[in-house]
């Protein structure tokens, strides 16, 4: 039996966000926490968001010091802010951060707990407060998923919750929102795509449905994503990756990651680095080891990055797939090694990464569980 979460209603294609406030009035919500951050709350997408509250006359006060790695603190001054305003719902505008920040926000308003009794799995007792999650990048899927990430600041680890009480009521994707995003946040969040289509493709948690969504998510990033960071204004493009985002964001919620986030987080949380970047660079040396356990696996990801895989062997088709992402990664601009992004390997606390890898929440979901000493290798691998 597998049990799929996916929000209740979802709003799709180009101009949909202009349909909110109908959808929330109909809901019969009054007052909006709008969590988002400062560069959102200045440019026009804020504007185009609440365009059709002020028609439907639902009120918002807006929290926008969501940092791109949210924090704890982060959280608590949502809170507070929430609390204070008596607001009965809360509206995220962003790519992940917000999101995340908003899921937190969301299960706190409504269970006495910090955020770090909430790091693991279905830690919260109550349903948090609704959140209409409108999403700004393609992306993180964080709209439609019951995963959210918070960083610890004091211990510099980012805490990883998977909870069902997280999902959000409505999700919001409008390709519109997405045209003004610069090349290099296009390449980083379409590639954190694609590592969550793969990472739910290969994981033991993949299932028929799963699978299939994981397919059609990579069919669609392998064609679109070069379009997009080309031309952010090509809207076409733009479109099909919102369709990707969807389909691998349903793909990831109810089939799991793996290892590839598990060492991205830590690389995410100690060098403030985006997270599609570690996720794009950590995805072929954490697959090539994956191909080796599970070669039957990389099949059907072979298939959907463009092979004819009828007359080839399991390793000839993870050998494609690998060749694949890599030759992806760099059309689209990602760096190779560390070294590129000013990192030194003297000074990369490699056990220190790699300790948090092993007990990040992703690592259960990797269709193997790599030693300390592998995990170290891996991140060598980066220099
Ligand atoms: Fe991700």
């Amino acid at each position: 039996m597998s049990v799929f979460y996916v929000p209740a209603v979802n709003l799709i294609g180009r101009g949909v966000v202009n349909e909110i406030g109908g959808h929330i009035k109909e809901l019969g919500y009054k007052k909006a926490l709008l969590v988002t951050d400062h560069f959102i709350a200045s440019s026009d997408i804020l504007t185009k968001v609440v365009a059709p509250l002020d028609a439907e006359g639902i009120d918002y006060v807006v929290f926008k010091d969501v940092e791109p790695n949210p924090t704890c603190k982060n959280v608590y001054d949502g809170l507070a802010v929430l609390k204070d305003n008596d607001c009965d719902f809360i509206i995220s505008v962003g790519g992940g951060s917000p999101q995340d920040a908003a899921s937190c926000i969301s299960v706190m308003a409504t269970n006495d707990v910090t955020p770090q009794e909430l790091e693991g799995l279905h830690k919260s007792a109550n349903k948090g407060l609704p959140v209409v999650a409108i999403n700004t990048t393609a992306g993180t899927s964080a709209e439609i998923t019951i995963n959210y990430v918070i960083t610890d600041e004091e211990r510099k680890v980012k805490m990883v919750m998977v909870d069902k009480n997280s999902l959000a009521l409505m999700s919001v994707n409008d390709p519109e929102l997405m045209l003004s995003k610069p090349a290099d946040l296009t390449a980083a969040t379409g590639m954190d795509a694609l590592t969550h289509a793969i990472e739910a493709l290969v994981t033991p948690g993949a299932y028929d449905v799963t699978k299939k969504l994981s397919i059609g998510a990579i069919e669609l990033i392998k064609e679109y994503l070069p379009r997009a960071v080309a031309n952010g204004q090509d809207i076409e493009a733009r479109e099909a990756m919102v369709n990707a985002i969807f389909l691998g964001g349903m793909a990831f919620n109810n089939a799991g990651l793996g290892y590839v986030h598990s060492m991205a987080h830590q690389l995410g949380a100690v060098y403030k680095l985006p997270h599609g970047v570690c996720c794009a660079m950590i995805l072929p040396i954490v697959e090539k080891e994956n191909a080796k356990r599970v070669p039957a696996a990389f099949r059907n990801v072979a298939k959907a990055l463009g092979l004819h895989v009828e007359d080839k062997s399991d390793q000839e088709c993870a050998d494609y797939a690998i060749a694949e992402i890599e030759k992806l990664s760099e059309t689209v601009g990602i760096p190779k090694k560390l070294t590129e992004l000013d990192i030194k390997e003297e000074e990369f606390d490699f056990e220190y990464l790699s300790k948090n890898a092993l007990i990040d929440a992703c690592a259960p979901g990797n269709p193997f569980m790599p030693t300390l000493e592998e995990t170290i290798a891996f991140y060598k691998e980066l220099f």
